[in-house]
């Protein structure tokens, strides 16, 4: 059977989707692209009105192979399915089965059932009280990405309610997976030649601090999955500055192989919009936590999150997010317009922001944004950076190959090489010239 697959969202939708696709390989599926396809899987993202909409736009376009070959059908996973459910049977009649975070792991044996006309349609809705423990994503016989890199997830769902998001509806509880498990998992990447890994959660600081009866803190599980042999990068994301504890702060002085990066999404910068945020800490605690960091790690490369436009933000609110990503400086930074979501908190507050204010303030915010990018880039011209080569560059000119791929922090390099093969390899450079979003090196050492 061939599938095709089509994702929404944040990186853990990614690598659910991943997931999935190597599960049904491993039931002899083929991935295919999108017109030889006979299954559509749409993993979709419902933290904004404008994902949610590119769901049905999706699938209207998708409606015409049903036209083509009878046996097609689709499912819909992912934070829409869950959020609007069986719905979707009614609305697309080629659907045929939704599926929400918690199901996942029956996902590929539903398709088969469903692939097979023992079943005509599925819903796999349920949330776990436990993390619900899917097949291993690989064993000896399993080949993984050429660029040596993989995600590995810790936890699933979210607890924290913040008034304008809806993850906690759609991703459930907060369930902390066991920690033998994720290092194992770690360690049979590593044994399979992955060089770089990124813990996954919604909140990974809050591990071990749900009800599932998990007694090791975030802390102790980096500790855990840094000391395994092979492991030469090591990431995790996303943090929730409320709960970041001292000993993942000092961990970055201290494991070599932790990268010097770190995603703390700041939302807002005024301690009324926070607290109407409901997100349970304020600018005080936010420096603090920014200066600690910097100390155990002074060459740390901070990015974040922000919104504009909540419910209530005055001009003085919006000015002072502009001033504290002036004063934290952060290397770059996704900003949203806030959007509202079905059943959040922040549906009933008010007074809403003009949408051509928002738009204007969200302007200002990223044309501050860029030049703080563009300065933070120009501060690491002449310095030696370490690229894991990801593949080769869009764009290709002059003598020798292209190569892209990522400095310990996570920065985009381009470097030129005279070699045919590099991916997966991390090749030392010396930054030789700053672009708008990426770097450019050049090889040092070996005369490659
Ligand atoms: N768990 C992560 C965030 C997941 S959602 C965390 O807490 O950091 C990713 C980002 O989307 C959030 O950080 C927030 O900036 C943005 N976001 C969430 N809900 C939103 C909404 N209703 N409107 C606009 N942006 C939103
Ligand atoms: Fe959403 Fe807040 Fe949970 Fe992040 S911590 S997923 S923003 S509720
Ligand atoms: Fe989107 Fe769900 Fe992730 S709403 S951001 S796909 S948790």
């Amino acid at each position: 059977m061939k599938f095709h697959i089509i994702t929404f969202g944040c990186q853990m939708n990614v690598h659910d989707s991943q997931w999935l696709a190597r599960a049904l390989e491993a039931r002899g599926w083929e991935e295919a692209a999108e017109d030889e396809a006979t299954v559509y899987i749409l993993n979709t993202c419902s933290v904004r009105d404008k994902p949610e909409q590119k769901v049905y736009s999706e699938l209207g376009r998708i409606a015409r192979h049903a036209k083509r070959d009878s046996r097609m059908f689709a499912a819909v996973g992912g934070c829409v399915a869950q959020q609007v459910g069986p719905e979707f049977f009614n609305r697309f009649p080629f659907v045929r089965l939704v599926f929400g975070t918690d199901g996942i792991a029956n996902t590929p044996n539903a398709l088969e059932r469903l692939a097979e006309g023992a079943e005509d349609r599925v819903k796999l809705l349920d949330f776990m009280d436990i993390y619900p423990e899917r097949d291993a994503a690989v064993d000896e016989s399993t080949t993984l990405p050429e660029t040596r890199q993989a995600f590995v997830n810790i936890m699933q769902g979210c607890d924290n309610f913040c008034a304008y998001c809806i993850v906690p509806y759609t991703r459930g509880r907060q369930k902390s997976r066991h920690p033998d498990a994720v290092v194992e998992e770690c360690r049979a990447l590593a044994a399979n030649g992955v060089r770089e890994l990124t813990l996954l959660g919604q909140n990974v600081n809050s591990f071990g601090m749900d009800s599932g009866g998990v007694d090791v803190s975030f802390a102790e599980l980096l500790r855990r999955v840094a000391a395994i042999e092979g492991i030469d990068r090591l990431r995790f994301t996303t943090s929730h500055p409320k709960d970041i504890a001292d000993e993942v702060i000092e961990a970055f002085g201290e494991l070599d192989n932790l990268c010097p990066s770190l995603h703390l999404p700041m939302q807002a910068g005024s301690d009324a919009v926070l607290k109407a945020m409901r997100r349970k800490y304020d600018m005080e605690r936010y420096l603090d936590i920014v200066d600690r960091l910097r100390q155990a790690r002074p060459d740390i490369c901070l990015t974040t999150d922000l919104i504009v436009g909540f419910p209530g933000e005055t001009e003085q609110d919006f000015e002072r997010t502009l001033e504290m990503v002036e004063r934290v400086g952060f290397e770059s930074s996704f900003s949203f317009k806030y959007s509202d979501r079905p059943g959040t908190a922040s549906v009933n507050m008010e007074p809403k922001v003009d949408p051509t204010e928002a738009q204007s303030r969200l302007e200002r915010l990223q044309e501050l944004q860029n030049a703080i990018t563009k300065q933070s880039l120009k501060k690491l011209v002449g310095l030696p950076a370490e690229v894991l080569v990801e593949g080769r560059s869009r764009k290709q000119e002059g003598d020798g190959v292209s190569w892209r791929g990522r400095d310990a922090a996570g920065r985009v390099v381009n470097f030129t090489s005279r070699r045919e093969s590099l991916t997966g390899r991390i090749v030392p450079v010396r930054i030789v010239e700053a672009k708008k979003h990426s770097l450019t090196g050049e090889r040092t050492g070996e005369p490659w």
